[in-house]
Order: structure tokens, then C-alpha cells, then sequence
């Protein structure tokens, strides 16, 4: 996840995306860098407007985007919890001091991510929403789905597959 997240190496947020960041003057966020954003970011404006995700090199492939998370300056919340106080602290350490290692996981991740292959045909069923369905005679829950009660009810979140 955390080398995948460097991908944020290049491109460009709207502004929506991370208004509330900017404007929460929360300690996990750069008072310096959160005024800047702030004037291309209005309170109740400029939902569209664009900032880069990596505010040192927005245009290159390489390391400032975890550089950027040590000094707090990550735009997206999901990027600066990357580097918060938690147990993927030292891999954006590692990653800002070593690029080369960087790429050769990234590579690895996006070949990773490309064999990702969603359910298909007879393998289960994905429910987009959070559903209430009754017991079905003959038919099992797998492990994935929690019951309710005993009220007939189970709460389907996961595959359901048939006897
Ligand atoms: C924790 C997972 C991720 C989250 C929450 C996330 C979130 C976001 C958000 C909110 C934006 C800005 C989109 C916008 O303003 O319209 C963005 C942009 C982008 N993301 Fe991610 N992302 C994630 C993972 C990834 C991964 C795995 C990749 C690629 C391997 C990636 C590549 C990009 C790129 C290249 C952009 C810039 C797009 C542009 O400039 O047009 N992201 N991401």
C-alpha cells in the first residue's frame, strides 16, 4: 500500500478532495504548507481548483513525495496517514532515503494489483449494498458473512455459495 500510495508522485488533487485537511490546522499537517494550499482552495469555493500531490517535483517519478510526508506535507489525508506515528513510518523513511528500492517495489505492487481478478461466474456473488436476506434452505453462508440473530436474518456482505 505504501509503495503503491507513491504513484502520488505525480499528478493533481481537487481541491474538495482536500479541503478539509488544509483547513483543520491539525498537527499532522505543515502550518506553512496548509496556508499555501489554502489560497488556491477557497473555504466555499473552487471545489475543482488543482493542486499537485507532490508539491517538490508534481511532474517526475521519484522519492519527494515521501520526503514530503516527513515534513507533514502530504495533500491527501490518505497520504500523510502513511507517515503519522503508526507502523508504515518506517517504510517512508526507507522509501525517502532509497529510491531504488522505491521503483523495484512499486514494480512489484502494480504486477501485484494487475493480477487482481474480481469473482466471476459460479465463484460468489459481490453485494454492493448492505442487504438483510432470509436463510435459504440449502444454501450456506460462508465464513465472511456474520449472523444477526436468530431471527432468520443474516447480514450479507460477502459471497454466498450453494451446498
Ligand atoms: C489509498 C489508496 C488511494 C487513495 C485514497 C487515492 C486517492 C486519490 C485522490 C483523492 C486523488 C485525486 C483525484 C482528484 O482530485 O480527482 C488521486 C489522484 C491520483 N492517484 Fe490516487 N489514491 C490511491 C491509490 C493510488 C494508486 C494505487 C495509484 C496508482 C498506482 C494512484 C495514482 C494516482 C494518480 C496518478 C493520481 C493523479 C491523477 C491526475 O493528476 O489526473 N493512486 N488519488
Amino acid at each position: 500500500m505504501v509503495a503503491l500510495s507513491g504513484a502520488h508522485t505525480i499528478g493533481q488533487a481537487q481541491c474538495f478532495l482536500f479541503r478539509d485537511r488544509i483547513y483543520s490546522n491539525g498537527s499532522d499537517i505543515d502550518a506553512g504548507f496548509a496556508s499555501t494550499r489554502r489560497r488556491g482552495c477557497p473555504v466555499n469555493d473552487g471545489n475543482g481548483n488543482l493542486a499537485p500531490l507532490d508539491l517538490v517535483t508534481p511532474n517526475s517519478f521519484d522519492y519527494n513525495y515521501f520526503k514530503n510526508l516527513i515534513q507533514k506535507k502530504g495533500l491527501l489525508e490518505s497520504d500523510q496517514v502513511l507517515y503519522s506515528g503508526g507502523s508504515t513510518d518506517s517504510i517512508v523513511t526507507e522509501y525517502s532515503n532509497n529510491p531504488s528500492k522505491f521503483k523495484s517495489e512499486f514494480a512489484e505492487a502494480m504486477v501485484k494489483m494487475s493480477e487482481i481478478r474480481p469473482l466471476t461466474g459460479q465463484e460468489g456473488v459481490i453485494r454492493r449494498i448492505l442487504v438483510l436476506f432470509p436463510k435459504l434452505p440449502g444454501v450456506v453462508e460462508s465464513s465472511q458473512i456474520p449472523q444477526t440473530d436468530d431471527s432468520g436474518l443474516g447480514i450479507g456482505i460477502g459471497t454466498v455459495a450453494e451446498e
